[in-house]
């Protein structure tokens, strides 16, 4: 926990407060020194890397209940926004190719980059599709069917934003991510970035890793003990967690006027390291409760609250 060796506690803040500098002021040489993916630094083949591009596809799905056979007619014309797609917008292929008119993509990272093992992960994407949706995969690309040409501006469009918004208004239909809005810098601003891009008839669908992404020493929870100000200076601009957990989540979603349709757990932290770290939690967790300090992640759907929800999802 933090406060409990000195030593040890101001090691590690000079580690990583003299690598945030280097964040902050040459992103993009941080991006390269860390080697960043946006899925860890596994040494995956291509076939692995498209194998979790699908199965993250088909869990959208499962979790607006929307059975596969089904997709395509969903998808239909349908403009989508993802938010952080890592290094390879594999996602976005795959709405594109199942029907959706557009994809838009934004990042507060450069990371895509099109390496020779990143097109080959495109390639077996497009490969992994038949009918239809190989054909769409294929009219993706500036060439048609080579990813190596680079995707089509009608097709799947990448932006970086400082801010990590997308500044749209009311030009999306459905909205994802995964493993993102744990790392946004001000979740509230997100929120409303996506009101605000929403069409009324809109849905946002995103899964969230509470866990401490290895920043945590002996407890999986004790990365709660470092003080706000501490952890901003040592990881403010590198895009690592912002530790906010469900209970902040349900007030953003609350004052940005958006109606929950599901929110759901995805993994429990155990009792006995919620109680060794309770005493030691910063200001901002110490009033939270027992029920949500143990969700270690979850999946949320929401739409706006003027209109009533088109989408049926799991409970
Ligand atoms: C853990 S990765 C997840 C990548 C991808 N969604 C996946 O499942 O493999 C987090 C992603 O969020 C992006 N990110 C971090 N802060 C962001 C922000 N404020 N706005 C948008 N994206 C952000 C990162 O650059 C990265 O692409």
């Amino acid at each position: 926990m933090y406060g409990e060796n000195r030593i040890d506690d101001a090691r590690r803040f000079i580690k990583a407060w003299m690598s945030d500098f280097i964040a902050h002021f040459a992103p993009r040489l941080y991006v390269k020194l860390t080697a960043q993916t946006g899925r860890g630094a596994a040494d995956e083949s291509a076939q692995q890397i498209a194998d979790y591009f699908r199965k993250c596809f088909y869990e959208y799905f499962q979790v607006l209940n929307i059975a596969p056979v089904k997709i395509y007619d969903f998808l239909k014309d349908k403009r989508i926004l993802e938010y952080g797609p890592g290094d390879i917008t594999g996602i976005g292929l795959l709405m594109y190719a199942h029907g959706a008119e557009h994809v838009i993509c934004v990042d507060r990272f450069p990371l895509v980059s099109m390496t020779q093992h990143n097109i080959d992960v495109l390639h077996n994407l497009m490969h992994g599709l038949s009918g239809e949706e190989r054909l769409r995969a294929g009219q993706a690309f500036n060439e048609v069917g080579n990813p190596a040409s680079g995707f089509a501006s009608h097709s799947i469009k990448y932006m970086v934003r400082k801010s990590g918004l997308s500044g749209l208004v009311k030009d999306i239909d459905i909205i994802i991510s995964r493993a993102v809005l744990e790392h946004v810098n001000d979740l509230g601003a997100t929120f409303k970035d996506m009101h605000n891009a929403l069409h009324d008839t809109g849905i946002a669908i995103h899964q969230v890793d509470l866990k401490s992404h290895g920043l945590h020493r002996k407890n999986p929870l004790d990365f709660l003990t470092w003080p706000p100000r501490a952890w901003s200076l040592m990881y403010g601009h590198k895009g690592v967690p912002n530790r906010w957990r469900v209970d902040k989540y349900r007030q953003v979603i609350t004052e940005q006027g958006f109606k929950m349709v599901t929110l759901y757990p995805t993994a429990l932290a155990e009792k006995t390291d919620m109680a060794a770290v309770r005493p030691y939690l910063a200001a901002p967790f110490r009033t939270i409760s027992d029920e949500d300090l143990s969700w270690l992640g979850f999946w949320l759907v929401i739409n706006k609250a003027e209109t009533k929800s088109a989408y049926p999802s799991r409970p």
